[in-house]
């Protein structure tokens, strides 16, 4: 879908920009420069506002990468359902270490709450959402989705 197309499911109204780059970065996997200028345009803002703003969220990408990204959420209540046992499962199978950006194929980050607790631990691979993530089904998410 064309990014014109995208844009026009969305009010330009403040509380749309979010919704509208996550929109984007689901066609395109990150927000280049150009796309943020016509956001910025669309939604008649400094692009300065725009990048600024994008760059507050960590799930909204501003470069390309190359690389997977697996991301376990660290928020209270997912660390209270072992999601720490997760990342350690994670660290193991990849042989990497959570966000260090040494691995050439996969980083591991740590996320903050999504909103999802009652369905947590969270673990995102690139946009695929996993829920209540038990340590043993790491192997099959892992190697199915990477
Ligand atoms: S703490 Fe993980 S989704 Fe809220």
């Amino acid at each position: 879908m064309s990014l014109q197309k995208i844009l026009l499911q969305f009010e330009p109204k403040p509380e749309n920009l979010l919704p509208a780059l996550k929109e984007i970065q689901k066609e395109n996997k990150y927000i280049n420069r150009e796309n943020c200028l016509k956001v910025a345009k669309y939604f008649s803002l400094p692009l300065a506002q725009v990048y600024s703003f994008a760059s507050f969220f960590d799930e909204i990408k501003l470069k390309k990468s190359g690389k997977k990204i697996i991301k376990v959420c660290s928020g209270g209540p997912c660390m209270m359902k072992n999601s720490t046992e997760i990342v350690r499962q994670i660290e193991l199978l990849l042989k990497i270490e959570a966000e260090n950006d040494a691995h050439p194929k996969y980083k591991l980050e740590y996320i903050s709450c999504r909103g999802l607790c009652d369905r947590g631990p969270i673990v995102m691979v690139d946009e695929q959402v996993f829920e209540k993530v038990r340590p043993e089904m790491v192997d099959d998410i892992i190697l199915n989705y990477l």
